[in-house]
């Protein structure tokens, strides 16, 4: 069985659907819900889940980054995860971080990678003039929002979306899509999974754009 740890900063409802989803025959469970912000939401559902659920604050550390991630490390080597889960964890992270845990950890961008790294990610397809939208699972590397895609889910930009409306068709992908990916990933299944909404994408081995 594999351990894994889900990192957040906020409401955590992609943590919701990683952690709802490992049950049964699944070969991975939950073992903590670590958080950088105390008052992020997601740490009572964590909690309310049976989930060890715990909180290290990037803010004493100040601009020591390597100081916050050695406190990471510490509450994470506790745990003893083979895997990391970054879902919606807002903090960037160094490559000291990174390298230790390559090929164990990923991360969900709300878009289609390589399209818009970075924040701000509906706005910016809203101002292009996208036609759709979606969401990419990658493996963690030191070059931010650009490791091994291992999934990705588009959605529709509808006339007159705003970025929230937008957000929220893009946020319901993530959760089909990231808990279909941390299995498959948890199974040694490290080819890209691509779905469409409402289904999969009828070639699932290509390049998505
Ligand atoms: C999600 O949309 C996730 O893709 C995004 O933050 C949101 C977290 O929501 N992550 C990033 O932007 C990372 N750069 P959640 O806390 O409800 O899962």
């Amino acid at each position: 069985m594999k351990r894994v740890a889900i990192l957040i900063s906020g409401g955590g409802s992609n943590m919701v659907a990683l952690a709802d989803s490992m049950t049964g025959d699944h070969p991975a469970r939950p073992v903590l819900v670590l958080s950088n912000v105390a008052e992020a939401g997601g740490i009572a559902k964590a909690e309310a889940r049976g989930i060890d659920a715990d909180v290290v604050d990037h803010r004493p550390f100040g601009r020591d980054r390597a100081a916050f991630e050695a406190a990471l490390n510490d509450r994470l080597a506790e745990a003893l995860p083979d895997i990391l889960c970054l879902a919606g964890f807002m903090r960037i992270l160094t490559p000291a971080f990174t390298e230790a845990w390559a090929g164990r950890m990923l991360n969900i961008h709300p878009s289609l990678l390589p399209k818009y790294p970075g924040l701000h990610t509906h706005d910016r397809a809203l101002a292009a003039g996208d036609a759709e939208a979606g969401c990419t699972v990658h493996e963690v590397t030191s070059d931010l929002d650009q490791g091994p895609i291992l999934g990705q889910a588009r959605v529709p930009v509808l006339p007159g979306d705003d970025a929230d409306q937008l957000a929220a068709r893009v946020l319901t992908a993530e959760h089909q899509l990231y808990p279909r990916v941390l299995r498959r990933f948890a199974e040694g299944n490290r080819s890209p999974l691509y779905l469409l909404e409402g289904g999969e994408a009828p070639n699932t081995s290509g390049r998505c754009d």
